[in-house]
């Protein structure tokens, strides 16, 4: 399976974790990002740790005249199409930016695809697209909600992809729903790096457990939960990568727009978490209870039957093992790509 791939918003989190695997399983691997939330540096390290070079083109998704260059330059098989604004309280007081960003940038793909004949996508969705879910764990064919703009956005993309796939079966794209994608790269050189405050729990972690912050606030300590703290599921970077390999691998069989969960289907409250990182880090972490956080849900984790039917793909890795290669990488990185530079690319 050597196809090339082109990978938009490859630069970012997930993007260069899935970049590296795709490098290593052989495929030629093309990356459009505007870098607004990236950093060049994640790149030149996926290429030092994939002994391969990456194509890289700083444009924006939204550029269709740079998505047609792409699209001459070589005969792309399929796109992985991560390029988007993920903040869920940011959006809430920008929608246009994230209705703009996300809504028109995909759009502006799927033209640019259609008219290139490529049309095979891998579509990042998030858990987000079930609300506050009615049962436990959560199957791809329950109800589906937004409760802020980010969230819709990834709906109404859904939705385009849907009615895509309806109006011509010469259409495969796989919607894969994220849960909560935590931990790095274990070579400690790729990971996430937030800019400013963290809003997510592992990020915040990190940085209270590296000295950065005096402590972790955890929202909420009266959830309807064993401990009462919030529940997600998990899930280790490096096994949502390897995801999006076995998405591409299943695309042509799978029927039209096919939504699966990319979980680990094992809920893990805020407390086990935190657990979790003093074991990695060998010090205890600390915390103060705080009030929920507004528009939180007590708990959300996965059914992952369709990913392990469809694709052939399970997570094979624990809170334990996300936590180890989440510190690895701040400890070696404690600015993020900004500790040291790699010399030579872009
Ligand atoms: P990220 O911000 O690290 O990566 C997104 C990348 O897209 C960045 O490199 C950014 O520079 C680029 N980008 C954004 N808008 C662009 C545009 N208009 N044109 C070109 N490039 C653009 O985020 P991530 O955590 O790697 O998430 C990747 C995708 O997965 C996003 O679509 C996100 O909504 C989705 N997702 C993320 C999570 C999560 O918790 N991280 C969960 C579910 C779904
Ligand atoms: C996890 C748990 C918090 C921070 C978000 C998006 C979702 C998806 C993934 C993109 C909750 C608690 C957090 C802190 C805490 N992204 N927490 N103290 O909210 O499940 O999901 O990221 O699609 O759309 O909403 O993730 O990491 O923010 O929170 O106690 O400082 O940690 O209350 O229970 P969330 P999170």
């Amino acid at each position: 399976m050597t196809q090339p791939i082109l990978v938009t918003g490859g630069a970012g989190y997930i993007g260069s974790h899935t970049v590296l695997e795709l490098l290593k399983a052989g495929h030629p691997v093309t990356v459009l990002d505007n870098l607004s939330n990236a950093n060049p540096e994640a790149l030149a390290r996926v290429q030092e740790l994939a002994g391969r070079e990456v194509a890289f083109c700083r444009a924006d998704v939204r550029d269709r005249a740079a998505l047609d260059g792409l699209f001459r330059a070589q005969p792309i098989h399929a796109v992985i199409h991560f390029a988007g604004l993920k903040a869920v309280g940011e959006s809430t007081g920008q929608p246009l930016r994230y209705y703009q960003n996300n809504v028109a940038g995909t759009l502006t793909l799927l033209e640019a695809m259609e008219a290139a004949g490529c049309r095979n996508l891998v579509f990042s969705s998030s858990a987000t697209v079930y609300g506050d879910p009615a049962a436990l764990p959560i199957t791809e064919d329950m109800p589906l909600s937004a409760t802020n703009p980010y969230g819709q956005s990834k709906l109404i993309i859904e939705d385009i992809c849907r009615d895509l796939a309806k109006a011509d079966p010469r259409w495969h794209l796989a919607l894969l729903r994220y849960f909560n994608p935590v931990g790095a790269h274990p070579s400690g050189r790729i990971g996430e790096d937030p800019l400013g405050t963290p809003n997510n729990l592992m990020p915040y972690l990190l940085q209270v457990a590296s000295g950065r912050r005096p402590h972790l606030s955890i929202f909420g300590r009266d959830y309807p939960t064993p401990d009462g703290t919030g529940i997600r599921d998990y899930i280790h970077v490096m096994d949502l990568a390897r995801g999006h390999l076995a998405a591409l691998k299943a695309l042509p069989e799978l029927p039209g727009a096919t939504a699966i969960n990319l979980g680990t289907g094992r809920g893990c409250s805020v407390l086990e978490l935190v657990a979790a990182m003093e074991v990695a880090t060998g010090f205890p972490i600390p915390r103060q209870f705080a009030p929920r956080r507004p528009g939180d849900i007590a708990s959300c984790y996965a059914d992952c039957g369709s990913a392990e039917r469809l694709l052939d793909w399970r997570a094979t890795q624990d809170q334990g093992d996300m936590c180890r290669d989440a510190w690895s990488w701040q400890r070696l990185n404690p600015d993020g790509y900004r500790s040291q530079l790699t010399k030579g690319m872009l």
